[in-house]
C-alpha cells in the first residue's frame, strides 16, 4: 500500500525521474509538472495539474484501497474505505483521492470535507445497477416526498452532506450513470423509491464540480441543495433527449452559485433553478439566490435551456445568465409555477442568448400543476416580477412566446429588449400569446403582445453592473505526482 504526502512523493519521484530519458521537465510557478502517465518499473507515474478552490496535502489512489478498474469488480467498498481513511486529514491540509485510468464499477459513496475526488481523463465511474447498492435516504425536507414516489429516495452516486471545501474534478474523466434500467423502471411504474442523482451535495459550503463528463444519469445530474458558494465549471452532460428527468444542473435552495462553460444535451431542462415544493418548500423557506450562469450550450428538444421552477416554493431571486447558446430546444427561458407554490421568482436577468430551432423562445406558465399532495395552500400565490431578457437572436422558431400569468395575480415587471426572432417555415399564427402579465418591450420582433408596452427603440432592459460574490472566488493551480501500480 502506497500512501504518501504529495511532498514526500515528489522527492522520491524526482530521484527516479532524473534517470529517465523519456521525461520532459518544465517549471510552472516553482512546482514541477511533467507529461502524465510515464511508465517505469512496471508502474505509472501520474502527474497532474488542475485549478481548484484549494489544493490538498495528502493524496492516495483508489488502487491503494483495493480498487479494481476492470468494469465488473465492485469498488463501492474501496471508495468508502478510501474516503473514510482520507477524512482523517481534514484538519491536516486536506486530502485527495485519485481515480486512475480504468472502468470503476461502484455503488454510492459519501464525500468528506477538505477533500478532492480527481478522475484521470481515462477513468470512468460506472454506477452500479444493483439496487441493493443504493441506500434509501429521507426525502428532502423542502420537497416532503421523493420526486418519483412518495417516501424516501435512493441516495446519489456521489453524495455529501454538511461538508465544507469539496472538489470533484478531473481532466474530463467520466461518470456514467448507466441510467437505462432506471428509466425503464420509471416508465414501467416499477420504482420503489425516487431514482438516484449522479452528484448531490446537501448543506455544504464551498463546492467545486468541474471538468468531468457525466453520462446517462438515472435522473438529475448535478444537484447542489441547501448549499452555498458552489462552482460548476467545464462539465459535459450527455443523456438521450427522451430519457426521463435527466436535468443537467439543478441548483436548489442555494446561495452564491456559478455555473459556467458547460455543454448539456439532455432529456429535461439543461439548468433548472429550484427551491422546494409547495407547502414543504414554503415551510423550509430557503431560496435560491445569487446565481450566475454563463457560457452554457444546451440541446433539449423537449424541455428548457434554463428553467426557473417548477419547484420554487422557497423563492428564486437574483439570477444572471449570459452567453447562452441553445440548439433544437423546446424553450429558451421558462418560468414554471402554480397556485400553491407561494413565494417568488424575481430579479431575473438574461442577456446574450443565441438560439437555433426552438419551439418557443420565452415561456411562462402560472398553471404548471404537479403538486406533492393535496395539502397545498390555495392561497399561496407565487409572485413573479422583474424579469429581464435582452440582446438575443433566435432563428427557425415556431412561436415567440407563451406568457401566461395567474388569473388576478399577473406576472409583472417583464422587460424584453433587443430580441430578434426568425421564424420557421411553418410558424404559429399567433406568435405572442399573453395573459395575466404586465411589462415593457423595446426593439423586439416579431412585435410582442400589447401587454408588453412598446417603449420605442433603444430602451435596454436591466442587467446588474456589479458582480456577485461568487465571482470573487479564485481558483488556485494544484500539481501532484502519484505512482500507481
Ligand atoms: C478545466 O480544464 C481546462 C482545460 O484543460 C482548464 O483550463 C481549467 O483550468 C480547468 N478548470 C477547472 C475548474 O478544473
Ligand atoms: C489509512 O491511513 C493510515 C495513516 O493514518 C495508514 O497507516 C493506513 O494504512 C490507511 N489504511 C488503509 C486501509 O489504507
Ligand atoms: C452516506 O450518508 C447518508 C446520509 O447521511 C447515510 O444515510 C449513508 O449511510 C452514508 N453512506 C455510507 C456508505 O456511509
Ligand atoms: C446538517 O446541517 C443541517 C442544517 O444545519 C442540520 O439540520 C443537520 O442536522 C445536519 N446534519 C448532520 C448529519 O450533521
Ligand atoms: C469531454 O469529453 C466529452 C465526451 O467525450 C467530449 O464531448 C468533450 O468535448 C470533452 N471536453 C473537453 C473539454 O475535452
Ligand atoms: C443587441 O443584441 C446583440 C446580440 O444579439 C448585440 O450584439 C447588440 O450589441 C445589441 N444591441 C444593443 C443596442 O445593445
Ligand atoms: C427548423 O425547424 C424545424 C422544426 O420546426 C426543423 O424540422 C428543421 O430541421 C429546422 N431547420 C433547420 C435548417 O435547422
Ligand atoms: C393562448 O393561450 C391560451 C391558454 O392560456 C389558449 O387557451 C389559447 O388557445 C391560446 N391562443 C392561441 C391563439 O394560441
Amino acid at each position: 500500500m502506497e500512501f504518501w504526502t504529495s511532498f514526500r512523493k515528489k522527492q522520491v519521484l524526482d530521484i527516479i525521474l532524473v534517470f529517465s530519458i523519456f521525461l520532459v521537465l518544465f517549471e510552472t510557478n516553482g512546482v514541477e509538472s511533467r507529461k502524465q502517465a510515464k511508465h517505469y518499473e512496471g508502474g505509472v507515474v501520474n502527474s497532474f495539474q488542475y485549478s481548484a478552490i484549494s489544493c490538498r496535502k495528502h493524496t492516495a489512489s483508489l488502487t491503494d484501497f483495493g480498487g479494481v478498474g476492470d468494469g465488473t469488480t465492485s469498488n463501492t467498498m474501496a471508495f468508502q474505505a478510501a474516503i473514510s481513511n482520507l477524512s482523517q486529514y481534514a484538519s491536516d491540509g486536506g486530502s485527495q483521492l485519485f481515480v486512475p485510468p480504468g472502468k470503476w464499477l461502484t455503488g454510492s459513496f459519501n464525500l468528506t470535507s477538505h477533500f478532492t475526488l480527481y478522475l484521470h481523463k481515462d477513468a470512468t465511474l460506472l454506477a452500479s445497477q444493483d439496487e441493493n447498492e443504493w441506500t434509501v435516504i429521507e426525502p428532502l425536507p423542502s420537497y416532503g416526498r421523493g420526486r418519483d414516489t412518495q417516501g424516501g429516495r435512493y441516495i446519489s452516486l456521489i453524495f455529501g452532506t454538511n461538508l465544507t471545501d469539496v472538489v470533484i474534478t478531473g481532466e474530463n474523466g467520466t461518470i456514467d450513470g448507466q441510467g437505462e434500467t432506471w428509466w425503464n423502471k420509471f416508465h414501467n411504474g416499477e420504482l420503489k423509491y425516487t431514482r438516484p442523482y449522479l452528484i448531490e451535495l446537501m448543506y455544504s459550503d464551498t463546492v467545486q464540480i468541474s471538468n468531468l463528463t457525466l453520462l446517462n444519469s438515472p435522473s438529475w445530474n448535478i444537484h447542489p441543495v441547501y448549499s452555498s458558494n458552489v462552482v460548476v465549471q467545464g462539465i459535459t452532460i450527455l443523456a438521450p433527449v427522451k430519457s426521463p428527468n435527466t436535468d443537467g444542473i439543478n441548483p436548489d435552495s442555494c446561495t452564491n452559485t456559478r455555473i459556467e462553460d458547460c455543454y448539456i444535451v439532455s432529456g429535461d431542462d439543461c439548468v433548472a433553478v429550484k427551491s422546494g415544493w409547495d407547502e414543504y418548500g414554503i415551510k423550509f423557506g430557503m431560496p435560491t439566490k445569487q446565481l450566475v450562469i454563463r457560457r452554457l450550450t444546451c440541446i433539449s428538444p423537449f424541455s428548457a435551456v434554463i428553467a426557473l421552477g417548477s419547484e420554487m416554493s422557497g423563492g428564486i431571486q437574483d439570477v444572471r445568465a449570459e452567453d447562452i447558446r441553445a440548439i433544437d430546444s423546446e424553450s429558451g427561458i421558462r418560468i414554471k409555477t402554480a397556485v400553491g407554490r407561494g413565494n417568488y421568482v424575481k430579479d431575473i436577468y438574461v442577456r446574450g442568448m443565441t438560439m437555433d430551432t426552438m419551439k418557443m423562445v420565452f415561456w411562462m406558465a402560472g398553471n404548471y400543476g404537479s403538486h406533492p399532495d393535496n395539502n397545498y395552500d390555495p392561497n399561496a400565490i407565487p409572485v413573479i416580477e422583474n424579469i429581464n431578457f435582452r440582446d438575443m437572436v433566435a432563428k427557425n422558431v415556431t412561436m415567440a412566446a407563451r406568457l401566461e400569468g395567474i388569473q388576478d395575480h399577473p406576472f409583472t415587471g417583464i422587460c424584453i429588449s433587443n430580441v430578434t426572432i426568425g421564424l420557421t417555415k411553418k410558424p404559429k399564427k399567433v406568435q405572442w400569446n399573453c395573459s395575466e402579465i404586465a411589462g415593457v418591450s423595446s426593439d423586439v420582433s416579431p412585435h410582442p403582445c400589447g401587454l408588453l408596452t412598446d417603449q420605442g427603440t433603444e430602451k435596454a432592459c436591466n442587467f446588474p453592473e456589479e458582480s456577485l460574490p461568487i465571482d470573487n472566488l479564485v481558483l488556485q493551480t494544484c500539481s501532484y505526482h502519484l505512482k500507481c501500480f
